[in-house]
């Protein structure tokens, strides 16, 4: 693995998965392999779980972890090539970048979308130009169209819940459920990138007209738009609010309730419930589902750090 920025790089995502899975009963087992070696966790967007998490994986392996509040400590970047640097920004990516890869052996980037721009956004601009110039090896810590991480912990946490000799697969339903802000469509999308290349699963996904994500991450996917129909017989449904992808970055009025509660879990079988948190409770998820017995949230979150583990280690076997 050079790059970890989306599932196209997992290679064997079964493999992954099972390091991971080691790492969570043997969290040192490896902690010798990144001695001398140093990580660079770059934010240009808030954080606690993946700063931590992240932070966590490396020092399991023996890595030195260095954070970095760009946004709020560092020079303004300037992305446009040939921009006349004549305005709020203070430094191109073409020289800070190369700086961060003599720093660093590994740089770790998070970086939110426009949500204003699709095109852009879409063509991931900010954080393949700082592949393009760093020169060392990237992981994505969200991006503007995925979260490859949080995927990856998905997987596993839904791994770690299917009986040893599961012979059918579980039904996995992506719910958009309502918000008061804007948000990306990241988690979402790589949520469908990751189950669809994982392939143990009969996917579903459900949200109001309007939220159809990008077919290039849902294909393969049954998309259904009434959220009770997609429910029934769910063994696992992760709850996430995105903004619109059609009429981008845009929040559409919705009649309908998409609020998950127990109420709605009645007809699945026993879902577990998932999200990748931050939540805001009684809007996005009813408190009586993240305080119940059938939420993994808290566990999924604890996961953060051996799916990092398993990506920082294939990594550094490279470096
Ligand atoms: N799920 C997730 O990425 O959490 P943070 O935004 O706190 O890192």
């Amino acid at each position: 693995m050079k790059n970890f920025l989306s599932a196209n790089d997992a290679g064997n995502i079964d493999d992954l998965v099972h390091t991971a899975l080691h790492f969570k009963t043997n969290p040192f087992s490896n902690s010798s392999l990144g001695k001398g070696k140093r990580i660079g966790l770059l934010f240009l967007n808030p954080s606690m779980r993946t700063r931590l998490s992240t932070q966590i994986a490396a020092q399991n392996l023996g890595m030195e972890s260095i954070v970095f509040n760009a946004s709020q400590e560092g020079w303004a970047f300037e992305f446009e090539e040939g921009a006349v640097m004549n305005g709020t920004t203070a430094e191109h990516i073409k020289d800070a970048a190369p700086i961060l890869g003599k720093y660093f052996d590994i740089l770790g980037i998070r970086t939110f979308p426009t949500l204003k721009d699709r095109e852009s956004d879409y063509a991931e601009k900010v954080l393949h130009q700082f592949v393009k110039y760093c020169g060392i090896p990237v992981i994505s810590l969200e991006s503007a169209t995925l979260h490859p991480l949080q995927s990856l912990t998905d997987i596993i946490t839904i791994s770690s819940h299917l009986p040893v000799e599961n012979k059918t697969k579980p039904k996995v339903l992506l719910t958009w459920a309502p918000h008061v802000k804007a948000l990306p469509q990241c988690v979402a999308n790589s949520f469908a990138q990751w189950v669809n290349a994982w392939g143990h699963a009969n996917f579903v996904i459900t949200n109001p007209a309007g939220y159809d994500l990008d077919e290039k991450f849902t294909s393969g996917a049954e998309i259904i738009h009434n959220q009770d129909e997609a429910l029934k017989d769910a063994d696992f449904v992760y709850v996430k609010n995105w903004s619109s992808y059609q009429d981008y970055g845009k929040i559409i009025n919705v009649d309908d309730n998409w609020l998950l509660d127990n109420k709605k879990l009645e007809t699945t079988n026993d879902a577990k419930v998932m999200h990748c948190l931050p939540v805001r409770r009684n809007v996005e998820l009813s408190d009586e589902i993240l305080d119940g017995g059938n939420s993994i949230i808290t566990e999924e979150a604890g996961n953060r750090v051996w799916a990092a583990q398993a990506v920082i280690q294939e990594i550094l076997r490279n470096v």
